[in-house]
C-alpha cells in the first residue's frame, strides 16, 4: 500500500499506508489526522483538505481541473505548491507522498 505522510503546520508527521483508489484527503479523514476537515465530502467545494505537495511529488500529480484551480485562488495561504488534497487519487506512484497543512488548518 502506497504510504502518504501528512506534516502538521507544528512539524508533527503521520506516516500511513493508504489504499490505492482512495484520495489523500479520505486517507486523513478515515485516520483522523488533524487539520483536514473535508467540509464538502471531496466535492471540490471547500478547500478545507488544502495542502502543500513537496516539490519533489509535482510531476506524479494530476493536473489540477479548473474548478481546483478556482477554489485554490481563494484558499488561505496558496502557494504555488497547493492543492486540493480530495482531488488527489492515491496510486503506486505516490508512494512516499509527502504534503504539508498550511497554518490555517
Ligand atoms: Fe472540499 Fe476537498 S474536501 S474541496
Amino acid at each position: 500500500m502506497p504510504q502518504v505522510t501528512y506534516v502538521a503546520h507544528s512539524g508533527e508527521a503521520h506516516t500511513l499506508d493508504i489504499p490505492v483508489g482512495l484520495s489523500v484527503m479520505e486517507g486523513a479523514v478515515k485516520n483522523s489526522i488533524p487539520g483536514i476537515d473535508a467540509d464538502c465530502g471531496g466535492a471540490c467545494a471547500c478547500a478545507t483538505c488544502h495542502v502543500y505537495v513537496d516539490p519533489a511529488w509535482a510531476h506524479a500529480l494530476p493536473e489540477q481541473s479548473p474548478t481546483e484551480a478556482q477554489m485554490l485562488e481563494f484558499a488561505d495561504g496558496a502557494q504555488p505548491n497547493s492543492r486540493l488534497s480530495c482531488q488527489l487519487k492515491v496510486t503506486p506512484a505516490l508512494d512516499g507522498l509527502r504534503v504539508t497543512l498550511p497554518e490555517s488548518q
